[in-house]
C-alpha cells in the first residue's frame, strides 16, 4: 500500500501548494501576503509572471471595481499601489500563451525595467 500512500501525499501536497500554479515570489513578504489575501479569495492569486506590467495595471484597476461590486472591503490607495508594485516587480516582459485570455502579447520591454 505504500505506493498509494506516496500518491496520496503527492496529491495532498499539490493541493496545499495550490494545484499546478507556481508559488508566489517573496512568499514571506507583507506584499505577497497582502496580494494573496486580497487577490486570492475569488480565484487563485495569479502568478505575477503570467502578465506584463502594463496588463497588471489594467487588471488591478479592474479588480478594484470587481471587489467593490461584490461588496468586499474596497482596496485602499495604499493596498492598490502595494499590490501593483508587487506584481509589477515580478511581471514578465511578454504575455504567456493562455495566461490572459486575449490581451495582445507584447515583446516590448516594459518601461522602467
Ligand atoms: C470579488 C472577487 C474577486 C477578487 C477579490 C479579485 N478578483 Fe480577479 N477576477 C474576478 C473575476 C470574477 C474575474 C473574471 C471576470 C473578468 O474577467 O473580469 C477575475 C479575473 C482576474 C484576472 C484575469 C485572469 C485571466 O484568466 O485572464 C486577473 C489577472 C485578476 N482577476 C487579478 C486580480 C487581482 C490582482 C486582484 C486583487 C487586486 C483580484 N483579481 C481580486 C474576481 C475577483
Amino acid at each position: 500500500m505504500s505506493v498509494s500512500r506516496i500518491l496520496l501525499s503527492a496529491i495532498a501536497l499539490a493541493v496545499i501548494v495550490g494545484g499546478c500554479t507556481r508559488p508566489l515570489p517573496e512568499p514571506e513578504s507583507a506584499a505577497a501576503l497582502l496580494y494573496a489575501t486580497r487577490c486570492g479569495s475569488c480565484h487563485v492569486a495569479h502568478h505575477p509572471g503570467t502578465m506584463t506590467k502594463k496588463m497588471w495595471e489594467v487588471w488591478v484597476v479592474r479588480m478594484g471595481t470587481e471587489i467593490q461590486t461584490k461588496g468586499q472591503p474596497m482596496l485602499t490607495q495604499r493596498e492598490t499601489s502595494e499590490i501593483l508594485a508587487y506584481v509589477q516587480r515580478h511581471a514578465s516582459n511578454s504575455a504567456r500563451a493562455g495566461a490572459t485570455g486575449g490581451v495582445a502579447p507584447a515583446e516590448v520591454p516594459a518601461p522602467g525595467s
